[in-house]
């Protein structure tokens, strides 16, 4: 018999002794990407704001089979994030994938002119300063074991675009890119390569509430009907582009953006 492991065992321990960190992710694409790397041997941890979320997620893990870990706190407290990592390193050891996956579009109002500096700042507080602190007090941790992958949620709106976010959920996810394109170059040399996912509408119970406040059924029906695969995008299909670039294998994989749109927006 082929002493080497099938296709099928590879797969399901991709990420033994691998530690991952996902932000944010209580519900939702973080919440998918957690029970994704968890079947695949990771020990993930994830961070929420939402106490009562965190015990549901653990609770749904437990039902699936997977184990996921727990922090409770405010990403928009940045001694709160400085202390959440530390601690994750001094009980791992390590951290070998940091999923930066924070952020949302917070309902501002969609047209720039109707939007206050308040909504402006809020915006890029989650989607960007959050994101920079973590990312700030993970890297070090990375670069001490000469290796790290750090995969950042950004969107379709930050490269083409929204048909329902406005201006500074657009500009937050454009420079979540712009930012990952430097760390990309930065920490290559140090065995951490950094990409971006950037997911169209994905359906989560938030987003279908907020579709259905800004799009009538007819609109979003010539949506669907506009993208390719005539079809609009599950937590599953963002789960198993975050479980490839955080994965070894894409060590060669780095500054990408990977579009998960179902071809609804394209380019060269
Ligand atoms: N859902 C989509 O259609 C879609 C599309 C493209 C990109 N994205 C991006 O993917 C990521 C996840 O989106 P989602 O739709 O799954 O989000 P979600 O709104 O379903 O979940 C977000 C989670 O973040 C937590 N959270 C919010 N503020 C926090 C804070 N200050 N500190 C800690 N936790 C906090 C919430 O409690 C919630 O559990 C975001 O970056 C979003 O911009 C989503």
């Amino acid at each position: 018999m082929c002493p080497c492991p099938t296709t099928e065992r590879r797969a399901v321990t991709r990420f033994e002794n691998r530690v991952a960190l996902i932000t944010a992710a209580a519900t939702g694409l973080g919440q998918a990407a957690a029970y994704r790397l968890a079947a695949e041997g990771a020990r993930v941890t994830i961070w929420d704001r939402d106490a009562r979320a965190l015990q549901e997620a653990t609770d749904e893990g437990e039902r699936r089979g997977v184990r996921v870990r727990v922090r409770q706190l405010d990403m928009l407290e940045r001694g709160q994030v400085e202390a959440g990592v530390a601690e994750l390193a001094a009980s791992e050891g390590r951290i070998d994938v940091l999923v930066n996956n924070i952020g949302g579009s917070l309902h501002v109002p969609f047209r720039f002119l109707e939007q206050s500096d308040e909504d402006w700042e809020r915006v890029l507080a989650l989607n960007v300063s959050a994101c920079v602190a973590t990312t700030r007090a993970v890297i070090p941790v990375m670069r001490r074991n000469g290796y790290g992958r750090i995969v950042n949620m950004g969107s379709k709106a930050g490269r083409f675009g929204s048909l329902f976010a406005g201006t500074p959920y657009v500009a937050a996810k454009g420079a979540v890119q712009a930012f990952t394109l430097q760390l990309a170059q930065e920490f290559g040399p140090d065995g951490i390569t950094c990409n971006t996912i950037c997911p169209g509408a994905i359906l989560t119970p938030r987003v279908e509430r907020f579709l259905g406040e800004r799009q009538t059924p007819e609109e979003r029906a010539r949506v669907v009907a506009s993208i390719p695969v005539r079809r609009q995008g599950r937590v599953e299909d963002v789960a198993a582009a975050v479980a490839y670039l955080a994965s070894e294998e894409a060590g060669f994989v780095n500054g990408a953006a990977l579009d998960v749109n179902g071809g609804q927006a394209m380019s060269i």
